[in-house]
């Protein structure tokens, strides 16, 4: 069965290249973004761990914890992460899971068969502080993901859980938000000190709430 939006993240234990870790005890209370490569030693995925491990203080100031997964062993994982670090110009320092019996590819439906029989395409899972998903994405292992696009949605994820807001099309931290349909003009005025810009009456924008 495939995962969708709002269940909840299976919990697991692992072999990764920094130890053994138990999925939930390793996020606590944070954020956490689960993502899949195909195979070590190849120069896609060697490039998104890499951006991965560059945004290091993004993910950080976020309050996020990722951790990457393939089904290639622990030795494998441990010598290309050298490769990274040379190449990327970088240190790679969160986890890499290592999954040759590929019970974390099964348990998140990691493999796609008609894509490929033995390795895990690209996916990524946002999780968030109440263990359930907000966020999948899929990509084949042709296109490498654009990991600032997953901050920016973590920006719109961690604002619209604190908030009645939802953010718009392009929406980028600090740009105008839309104000949710469930709460009226009186309410809305009351609640977005900053203003209200009523467009339609199902289309109002206030600036970002802090
Ligand atoms: C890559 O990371 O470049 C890659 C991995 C598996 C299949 C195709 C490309």
């Amino acid at each position: 069965m495939s995962l969708r939006l709002g269940d909840v993240a299976p919990d697991f234990t692992a072999s990764t290249t920094e130890g053994e870790i138990n999925f939930y005890q390793y996020l606590g209370d944070s954020w956490g973004v689960l993502f899949s490569h195909p195979a070590d030693y190849t120069p896609v995925c060697t490039t998104e761990l890499g951006r991965t491990a560059l945004l290091k203080d993004e993910f950080a100031k976020r309050n996020v914890k990722v951790l990457a997964v393939s089904v290639d062993p622990l030795d494998k994982h441990l010598g290309w992460k050298n490769d990274i670090n040379e190449t990327q110009n970088c240190t790679v320092d969160f986890p890499i899971i290592a999954d040759p019996e590929k019970k974390v590819a099964n348990l998140y439906d990691m493999i796609h068969p008609n894509a490929s029989e033995t390795f895990t395409v690209r996916s990524l899972f946002v999780i968030g502080p109440d263990k359930k998903i907000k966020l999948t994405l899929t990509y084949p292992a042709s296109t490498g993901r654009n990991f600032f696009e997953v901050l920016r949605v973590l920006d719109s994820l961690q604002l619209t859980a604190k908030h009645s807001v939802s953010t718009p099309a392009d929406w980028n931290k600090g740009d105008d938000v839309i104000i949710a349909n469930t709460i009226n003009n009186e309410d809305a005025e009351k609640r977005f000190p900053k203003g209200v810009k009523h467009v339609k009456p199902y289309l109002r924008y206030t600036p970002q709430p802090e």
